[in-house]
């Protein structure tokens, strides 16, 4: 499936009305959370928009908040003519895109990313979804917005730690398929050419095999290992940002690679340097691994003994789909190659 088109502009607010301009027949609904509505709404520079406003965080992406706007959306009398304007970070565009993809039976939605995560990441190739039982992202759908408005005019009011933890997703997207992006980070190139070039990787990826079947498997690069520990975090009430758990989930599944053999030393403490550099995360410690071990088992993309994989090969390169039982990891760990 040809994805939607990605608009990177200076100018979100003229960016809008040109899009609903040129969509005479859609009548605006636009997404907010508790910070964007303040922060970013604004921005937009059009009060008279109607706004449905949710609680931010992830301990929210979940069924409550889906109910709570499909009765907003409801009670604002939305049709198949309403567009939902999804402005927020990773948690609102995969949460407003989910309840558009079901209100009656899906009506459509633009994302307008305002973190760096929403922009490189969360806002592109069409997942939505919200966590359930602990679980992340059990719950979605594969929906496209019709279009995604990227400008770092938002960037701004984001708090440090978000664009540290977005690093993650950047340094994952560089590493398994796109050498010159990670050459660009390392060359600290500027932030809006970073997001150019990752947005653009992570189409190119998502382009090939939208229902994540294949090639889009890559991208689940420090996933494994950091889906359970935000899972893990979750379930213990202490939540985490999702790139911090990708980052020390990187960080591991480095040590599977070279452990493996499919990658070299060499480029393994390479990453390493810079996802520590860019996310001073700290590596998953003994307890934690030993705990999050029933998190990874219950991971919806694994099957009963083997854990599914996607690791680089060397810094551009990735392969999915490499299984390893529990048992070797826990005695891999258990012998420190890990
Ligand atoms: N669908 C996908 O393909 C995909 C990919 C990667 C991540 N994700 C999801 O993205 C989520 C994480 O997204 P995130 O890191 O953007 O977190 P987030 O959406 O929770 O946003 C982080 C915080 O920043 C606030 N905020 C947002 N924009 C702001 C701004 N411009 N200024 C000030 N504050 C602002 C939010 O209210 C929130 O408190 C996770 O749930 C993850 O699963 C989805």
């Amino acid at each position: 499936m040809l994805n939607p088109e990605v608009i990177h502009t200076t100018a979100v607010a003229q960016s809008l009305k040109d899009y609903l301009e040129n969509s005479p027949n859609l009548i605006p609904i636009v997404l907010c959370d508790t910070n964007t509505v303040n922060l970013c709404f604004p921005v937009l520079q059009n009060s008279q928009l109607k706004t449905i406003v949710i609680e931010d965080g992830e301990v929210n992406k979940n069924l409550n908040t889906v109910e709570l706007i499909l009765g907003k959306l409801i009670d604002l009398k939305a049709n198949r003519q309403t567009v939902l304007v999804n402005l927020g970070g990773g948690v609102l565009t995969d949460i407003g895109g989910f309840a558009a993809s079901i209100y009656l039976r899906g009506i459509p939605f633009i994302h307008i990313p305002t973190t760096l995560l929403g922009m490189v990441d969360a806002s592109i190739g069409g997942k939505t979804g919200i966590d359930f039982r602990s679980l992340k992202n059990q719950i979605g759908t594969f929906t496209h917005p019709e279009t995604t408005l990227i400008s770092s005019e938002f960037l701004s009011t984001l708090a440090p730690e978000h664009i540290k933890s977005a690093w993650a997703e950047i340094i994952k997207t560089a590493v398994i398929s796109d050498e010159a992006l990670f050459n660009a980070i390392l060359d600290n190139t500027s932030l809006d050419h970073i997001i150019h070039l990752c947005s653009a990787a992570k189409q190119k990826i998502v382009e090939q095999d939208f229902n994540d079947k294949g090639i889009r498997q890559l991208l689940n690069f420090g996933h494994t290992i950091g889906h359970a520990y935000e899972s893990m975090c979750l379930a213990n009430d202490n939540e985490i940002l999702h790139g911090f758990a990708v980052a020390k989930g990187m960080i591991l599944e480095l040590k599977i690679a070279k452990h493996l053999d499919v990658l070299m030393e060499a480029e393994m403490l390479k990453v390493i340097a810079l996802i520590v550099s860019k996310t001073q995360v700290d590596e998953i410690s003994d307890t934690e691994f030993a705990n999050l071990l029933k998190f990874v088992h219950a991971d919806k993309k694994n099957t009963s003994e083997k854990v599914t994989f996607s690791l680089p090969i060397a810094v551009g390169k990735g392969k999915q789909g490499i299984q390893i039982s529990m048992e070797e990891l826990k005695n891999w760990k258990n012998q420190g190659f890990i």
